[in-house]
């Protein structure tokens, strides 16, 4: 008899000590000492037995029911335990990792550069002026004496805006030009800016994009002289090339819009090289935006931004410039 209880109770704590959650621990406790359980149906038989063997075997199958309850408590105690571990293990944050860092952006190459030539030109008392990307053909063209069937238009084909028609043409600016003629009409004389901005033809090689930046400059006053152009722009570059020597040449050109004009070179490692157009506003533009021509004149220029940070960076391909490439913008940070 005793036996058995022993045997019941061994296989009775090997189950508890074999089951992995609380739902087959309940099971077992069932199994042993629910209503139908096994070391219940020990406590029921007692009942039967006489006087003397019921106190020994009584003193038995409590110890082994005793045995079991305390050995049922520590597995649900043990069992409750590891799933806490089990659930912390899985929402662990280890501080001890490293960070994973938020790497800082950077501005791209022709906004920095932009920046520095903004800057320049603030000392010399320029202020920034801003216009549209999408113009009308009579601020991108036409009030810069570039008539309709003008050859110079030629040289600017761009994109026409669906949608608008051939009487009132929109276009997408080709220079930055028109923000003279922006600022000239809603502004009286001394009239003293830049305005930098994003230009587009179609043109795309290796130093063409369809979409491009350009920084026009404007001073219009009594008596500003083609003297003023040059030593505006001569000052302007030295700064910007950071040479003092630099060699600046202004030679003869066309431009609609000045007389006379001129396109700008820098003496570079390799020679001669094109940064600018440049001239003294065409009588006929300041007529255009009301300006009095007899009392004022002045001079206009446009560099090209991407052509200034190219040399001042000393990149080779336009192109890398619009590429998105985070490898070649990250140089720049
Ligand atoms: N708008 C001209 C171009 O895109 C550049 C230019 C030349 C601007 C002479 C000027 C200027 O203001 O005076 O080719």
């Amino acid at each position: 008899m005793t036996e058995n209880v022993q045997a019941i109770l061994a296989q009775g704590l090997a189950q508890l000590a074999a089951t992995h959650d609380t739902q087959e621990l309940e099971n077992v406790k069932a199994l042993y000492v629910g209503k139908q359980g096994t070391i219940s149906a020990l406590l029921k038989q007692l009942a039967t037995l006489p006087p003397e063997e019921k106190k020994t075997f009584g003193a038995t199958v409590n110890q082994a029911k005793q045995a079991f309850e305390a050995a049922l408590i520590a597995r649900r105690e043990a069992l409750a335990a590891d799933k806490l571990a089990a659930q912390l293990a899985a929402e662990a944050l280890d501080i001890t990792q490293p960070g994973r860092g938020q790497s800082k952006g950077g501005l791209h190459p022709v906004t920095l550069v932009q920046q520095r030539i903004e800057a320049l030109f603030s000392s010399l008392g320029f202020e920034v002026a801003d216009g549209p990307e999408i113009e009308t053909d009579f601020h991108n063209f036409e009030a810069l004496n570039i008539p309709k069937d003008h050859p110079a238009r030629a040289m600017q084909d761009t994109f026409y805006v669906e949608g608008s028609t051939p009487e009132a043409p929109l276009v997408l600016r080709t220079h930055t030009s028109p923000i003279q003629v922006r600022y000239m009409l809603g502004n009286e004389p001394p009239i003293k800016i830049i305005a930098p901005g994003r230009v587009y033809r179609v043109d795309s090689d290796a130093t063409h994009s369809p979409m491009f930046h350009q920084m026009e400059g404007l001073w219009v006053d009594e008596n500003v002289s083609f003297a003023d152009l040059k030593s505006v722009l001569i000052d302007f570059l030295r700064k910007f090339f950071e040479q003092d020597d630099l060699q600046v040449r202004f030679r003869p050109s066309f431009f609609p819009f000045t007389e006379p004009s001129a396109e700008i070179d820098v003496l570079g490692a390799r020679g001669w090289l094109e940064v600018g157009g440049c001239g003294m506003v065409h009588p006929n533009v300041l007529k255009n935006v009301n300006i009095d021509s007899e009392k004022y004149t002045g001079f206009a220029f446009g560099i090209g931004l991407d052509r200034f940070a190219m040399l001042y960076y000393g990149v080779n391909d336009l192109r890398l410039f619009f590429e998105n490439d985070l490898g070649f913008l990250e140089q720049f940070r």
